[in-house]
């Protein structure tokens, strides 16, 4: 049994001008200590599809499909059930540190408020455990720093803070969506390094959430590739950045900036996403493919397993994309 299951995951939202559909049909299982990073562009449902897990979705949306955690269910759980499962066993970073720090709360009263609530612990310990985590996330002069207010942290720094907060109840699966966007290339290489050895350190699982394809090489193990909020294409990852098997995710690959090529401008995929207030026939990447079928219009072929831990969702076949 995987620790996480999630089966025909689909989120929708009512909204004025009609419902929209943001994952339709999601699968995937996430085992102990591994890597699955979820790719996409912009509003193919990566957020919707974590936050549904946790019972985190906007009061417009509901949730259907299957989530187990230890094999319990708890999609759509009552709080009694997913409260000590948030942050205790299932921990997540923001892309935005400040929508999850409090501004006006020092540092070091924010940590030790969730290990008192959560784990008991008397103020005394509470510190102890939160210099621990600083200096796991390599803040430096943690015993300082520990009591200044979030603003007067670095950006850099605050995701670093945000990640310790995450850590604080050794969960079992951390879960970062977009956790280094809003940062400088250099610092986002540091803290997806941070990340990896924390990773390897706690042995947590980790779900990495990132538009860009590029941060997942050498952090995970697995890809989830969404596109119009359902799977296109799901692998290990040295077998998707080698031998891409979807069009759409040839198509990110080739957006990524490479050290061995100077290039005037990336090549990004023509078009745009669909509208998520739409149904979709066909498959959803149809009007931006370079290879689609007139089938491909009005039938979206099903996500089959074609090589050992690899699926993808297309009617053309592989050897047809070579
Ligand atoms: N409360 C809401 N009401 C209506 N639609 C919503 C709501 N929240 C999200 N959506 C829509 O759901 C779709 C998927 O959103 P999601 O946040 O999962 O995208 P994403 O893949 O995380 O994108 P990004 O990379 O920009 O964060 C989008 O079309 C978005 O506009
Ligand atoms: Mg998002």
């Amino acid at each position: 049994m995987a620790l996480l299951e999630v089966r025909n995951l689909e989120v929708r939202f009512t909204a004025q001008g009609g419902d929209v559909t943001a994952v339709r049909g999601v699968d995937f299982d996430l085992d102990r200590g591994e890597t699955l990073a979820i790719v996409g562009e912009s509003g193919s449902g990566k957020s919707q599809t974590v936050f549904a897990l946790l019972g985190l979705l906007a009061r417009n949306g509901i949730a259907s499909g299957s989530v187990r955690f230890e094999g319990r269910e708890i999609l759509n759980a009552p709080a009694k059930v997913l409260n000590p499962i948030r942050s205790n066993r299932i921990g997540i970073v923001f892309q935005d540190p400040m929508t999850s720090l409090n501004p006006y709360m020092r540092v070091s009263e924010q940590l030790e408020e969730v290990l008192v609530f959560h784990k008991g612990m008397s103020k005394r310990e509470a510190r102890a455990e939160s210099l621990r985590m600083l200096d796991a996330v390599q803040i430096p002069d943690a015993r300082n720093r520990i009591t200044l207010y979030p603003h007067e942290f670095s950006g850099g720094m605050r995701q670093r803070v945000m990640i310790a907060m995450a850590l604080l109840c050794r969960p079992d699966i951390l879960i970062g969506d977009e956790p280094t966007t809003a940062l400088d290339v250099t610092v986002q290489a540091q803290i997806m390094r941070l990340l990896a050895e924390l990773q390897r350190d706690f042995g947590m699982a980790l779900i990495l959430i990132t538009h860009d394809l590029g941060v997942v090489a050498g952090a995970a193990e697995r890809v989830m590739v969404l596109y119009g909020g359902q799977v296109m294409e799901q692998g290990p990852a040295g077998d998707i950045f080698a031998t891409p098997s979807h069009p759409y995710t040839r198509g990110l690959l080739r957006s990524i900036p490479r050290l061995d090529r100077q290039e005037e401008r990336l090549p990004s995929i023509a078009g745009n996403p669909p509208n998520m207030a739409k149904t979709i026939k066909g498959c959803p990447f149809q009007p931006r493919c370079d290879y689609a079928l007139d089938r491909c219009r009005d039938h979206l072929a099903p996500l089959v397993s074609f090589a050992p831990g690899r699926a993808r969702a297309c009617n053309k076949s592989v050897e047809e994309l070579a």
